[in-house]
């Protein structure tokens, strides 16, 4: 491809995951006259996008399917074929995981950017010609940086005759959350592309500008555009802490956080929107982010600002804890052996996610008290928990012979449930962790007669119709309610 030419014809995405594949797919559906090839190198992941059933493609989004339907196998490819796809590519996209590093230096704040530094390393290979290297991964401010000199080191004159390379670097990082991806790709806020080449800039405008309004599309250098995902991030789970902080103090003070929010948000300058209290942030990219937020301050010689933002992620988790320590308190200070039926494993509604969900820190604190767990929640599976808590699931308890011999030892379990009505059989207590519809519907006239007296509702999302819950008899707690 000539250098100065801003129109793209094939793209390549690596990584298949939860934004390469939605994200391509709507570039793919928008932009008819653009191949786009989106590879992996897991294998079942890479089938499971090819599979000619939609409803079992690995990520579970509203609208995804049709997207898919319509473009796949015309303009969207799912591939193994990593080396050739690049190779075949004017413009490449680094969309792989950049996960909190678990050892070594940085660990449990700095991103691990092992598989980014692959990648670069993969396109300085197998690239030919001119291609325009697009970072669609979250990443640590200034990593352009080692793109760019991977990338440099494969442009000196080739050893074999080969025909030169060269390589332009932008960041175009993703805003989509998770449960309304597609909206959020189709009709986005913005579009955010930082660079140095206004070639290879507009060129990635132009893909966009097929369905952006051309005012949406921002232009930064770099290190702004870098930066600025990684400051929205924080900004919106800064807020979340916020709202929980008040929650807190609503609680002990009869002020009702949801009409506080609501006197708050209505100022123009502060938006309605994110000022939900509950039981904290979680997903998997508010804390892992902030994490590497508070390691590039200490970085780069700024402990006060690192410390201003790993506050947001200590409240969080503070915020959890102090959910499952009123939960105890309420149940006259102990949970040894008592059922508890837990509703709500997913870090949000409309998602089978559970990665850095709230339940997870609440259902084990609980069961380090020595509580008997009945988890439901609509899409997560039992596995999945499983792993999340470490910790087997016990068989559910037999409601004729009474507590199982680990609940008389003491010893907290947990179960997975299907329905709501056998979760809450025999329990002190119901505690809603998600925002899921179907919590909202709840006859409570039906599920207090099932449970143990005193029953308590702990409602940790605000979604309960307090008068129903009190009407049928049973105690009340809601988040950031002193009321109730
Ligand atoms: P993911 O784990 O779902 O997908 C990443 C994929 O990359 C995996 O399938 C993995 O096999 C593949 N991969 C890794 N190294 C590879 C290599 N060298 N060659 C080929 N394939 C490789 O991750 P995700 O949720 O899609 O996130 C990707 C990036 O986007 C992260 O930086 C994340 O922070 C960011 N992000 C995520 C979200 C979100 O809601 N999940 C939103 C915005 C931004
Ligand atoms: C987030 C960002 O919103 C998105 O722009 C970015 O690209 C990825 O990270 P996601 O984590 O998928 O998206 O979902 P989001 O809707 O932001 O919710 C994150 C967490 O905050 C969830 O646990 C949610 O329940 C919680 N939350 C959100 C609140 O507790 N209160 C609110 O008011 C809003």
């Amino acid at each position: 491809m000539n250098k100065s030419l801003t129109e793209i014809k094939t793209i390549c995405c690596i990584g298949a995951g939860y934004v390469g594949g939605p994200t391509m797919a709507v570039i793919a559906d928008r932009c008819p006259k653009i191949q786009v090839t989106v590879v992996d190198l897991n294998e079942s992941r890479i089938a499971a996008w090819n599979d000619q059933n939609l409803n079992n493609l690995p990520v579970y989004e509203p609208g995804l399917d049709q997207v898919v339907n319509r473009a796949r196998g015309r303009n969207l490819h799912f591939s193994t074929e990593v080396d050739e796809s690049i190779a075949a590519a004017d413009m490449v996209f680094i969309s792989v995981n950049t996960p909190t590093k678990t050892k070594g230096l940085g660990s449990g704040q700095a991103s691990d950017l092992r598989w980014v530094e692959a990648c670069a390393r993969q396109v300085a290979l197998c690239a030919q010609g001119h291609t325009i290297v697009v970072e669609k991964s979250t990443l640590p401010v200034r990593t352009a940086e080692t793109v760019k000199a991977i990338l440099q080191a494969a442009q000196q004159p080739q050893a074999d005759n080969q025909p030169p390379k060269s390589f332009v670097v932008l960041s175009n990082p993703e805003f989509l959350a998770e449960g309304t991806a597609i909206k959020d790709l189709e009709s986005p806020d913005r579009v955010l592309i930082g660079g140095e080449d206004a070639n290879a800039i507009d060129a990635l405008a132009n893909i966009y500008s097929a369905w952006v309004p051309k005012e949406k599309i921002l232009r930064t250098n770099l290190w702004s555009s870098e930066l600025s995902k990684l400051s929205a991030n924080a900004f919106l789970a800064q807020r979340i802490s916020s709202i929980n902080s008040v929650a807190a103090l609503c609680e002990v003070t009869g002020a009702d956080v949801n009409e506080v929010a609501k006197a708050i948000g209505t100022d123009s300058r502060i938006g309605p929107k994110f000022l939900n209290a509950g039981p904290g942030f979680g997903g998997s990219c508010f804390q892992k982010d902030i994490l590497n937020l508070v390691y590039l301050c200490r970085y780069f010689g700024l402990p006060e600002v690192a410390d201003y933002w790993q506050n947001v992620v200590t409240l969080n988790t503070w915020q959890q804890h102090r959910i499952a320590r009123l939960v105890v308190k309420s149940l006259f200070g102990t949970v040894t052996g008592k059922r508890l039926a837990l509703f709500g494993f997913a870090f949000k509604a409309d998602t089978n996610d559970t990665r850095e969900a709230p339940a997870i820190q609440i259902a084990k604190d609980l069961i380090e008290e020595g509580a008997q767990l009945a988890i439901h929640d609509p899409k997560v599976e039992a596995e999945q928990i499983t792993n999340d808590l470490q910790l087997d699931a016990s068989p559910p308890p037999d409601q004729a012979s009474g507590p199982s011999k680990a609940a008389l030892g003491g010893e907290g379990t947990w179960w997975p449930s299907t329905n709501i009505s056998d979760a809450v059989r025999g329990a002190d207590a119901v505690l809603i962790l998600t925002e899921w519809q179907q919590f909202r519907e709840i006859d409570w006239d039906k599920i207090a007669p099932l449970m143990r007296q005193p029953a308590w509702v702990f409602d940790a999302r605000s979604v309960v119709d307090p008068s129903a819950v009190l009407g049928a008899g049973l105690k009340l707690w809601r988040v950031g309610d002193g009321a109730t």
